[in-house]
């Protein structure tokens, strides 16, 4: 592994950038002639109703391998602070970090959406592609019931809270963002995984009308992400719909996208239209095109470096010095124990 002596530019911290230059030289068309409005419908915010069940975290399997949902025990103190109830002060600031937050005009004109545009100011620029809605997300693979739920029917379901975490992109760049949405683990278990649901796939929409990106095959469409079950049903990772107290935009993957915060930004599938169960690990995107550079656990860790740079340090985006990347991005109390007995040289 090489490590830059410097802090590297944007350029050579874009990992796909690096791709796309050798595939896109070969292409004469431009990806995006298309029109410039960015900006979302708005969410209609259809909140309360049924209230979410407890869900667990607690240590995966050892070696990695993921249990099925039936042996995660739920820790004493892993539930998730449904809004004003008493949570731990340890959990409550795991889900409200006290550091500044992200300008949002940052957060929404500074993107990694590859469907979107290649450059971090395209998403934006493209984002008016995208219909919000009707927006439905098909559950399917190992649960009793497989649907497809439509948004709406989720947001009635599951109320928002608000969660305040730390993003850190592999890029070595990071933001704060106040996110807006509600925790995956009350929809899987909803779901009722069957006894050999493993772990989870996300996948973003396919449709190159409304992300023009696909038409490139930089990467291979649709965008799939994925994680073990009991990472899944974690209380810190959530679905969001929207930041900021705003209904999610275009670029930042609305109608609805995951959000991780212990693991690096690419882990977050945006504008997702499937959760699958799988019994098997899935095939990520990222992990896929580049195995030796993204792993499929992608824990943040500034002890292991991609192999183009140091992920020691990082860019808080809006901060001049560069600051020293935490273990699980900061995270490491709640989710260390996650992955207890595994190497995470060689799992990352
Ligand atoms: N999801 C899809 N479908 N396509 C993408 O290109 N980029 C990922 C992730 N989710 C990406 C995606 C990366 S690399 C990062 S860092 C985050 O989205 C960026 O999220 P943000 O633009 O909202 O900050």
């Amino acid at each position: 592994m090489s490590k830059l002596p410097r802090e590297p530019s944007a350029s050579e911290i874009t990992p796909p950038a690096l791709y796309l230059r050798r595939r896109e030289l070969l292409k004469s068309a431009a990806l995006f002639a298309g029109t410039a409005s960015a900006m979302g419908g708005g969410l209609v915010w259809l909140t309360g109703g049924e209230a979410g069940v407890a869900d667990a975290g607690g240590p995966g399997a050892p070696g990695g391998e993921a249990a099925p949902l039936a042996s995660v025990p739920p820790p004493a103190d892993a539930a998730p602070p449904p809004a004003g109830a008493s949570a731990s002060a340890s959990a409550r600031s795991a889900f409200v970090t006290e550091e500044a937050r992200t300008d949002y005009e940052a957060i929404v004109s500074y993107n990694n959406f590859y469907e979107l545009g290649l450059s971090k100011a395209e998403p934006a620029r493209n984002a008016g592609r995208l219909r919000l809605r009707p927006w439905a997300v098909a559950c399917e693979g190992e649960i009793k019931k497989p649907e497809v739920i439509d948004l709406d029917t989720l947001l009635r379901w599951f109320p928002l809270e608000e969660r305040v975490y730390r993003m850190r992109c592999v890029e070595a760049w990071s933001m704060v963002i106040p996110w807006l949405g509600f925790p995956l683990g009350p929809l899987l278990r909803r779901l009722e995984p069957t006894s050999r649901a493993r772990y989870v796939q996300f996948t973003t929409l396919l449709d190159p009308e409304q992300l023009p990106g696909q038409r490139s095959d930089v990467l291979d469409w649709p965008y799939v992400e994925g994680l073990r079950i009991d990472e899944a049903m974690h209380p810190l990772t959530m679905l969001a719909v929207g930041l900021y107290g705003k209904s999610l935009l275009g670029q930042n993957g609305a109608p609805i996208r995951l959000v991780v915060p212990w693991k690096y930004g690419f882990k977050g599938c945006k504008s997702i239209v499937s959760i699958k169960l799988t019994e098997r690990q899935p095939r990520t995107t990222w992990a896929q095109a580049a195995p030796d550079e993204y792993g499929f656990y992608a824990n943040v860790n500034p002890a292991v470096d991609h192999p183009r740079w140091s992920q020691a340090t990082e860019r808080r985006i809006g901060e001049l010095r560069r600051r020293p990347t935490l273990p699980f991005n900061g995270y490491a109390e709640e989710v260390a124990g996650l992955y207890s007995g595994m190497d995470l040289r060689e799992s990352f």
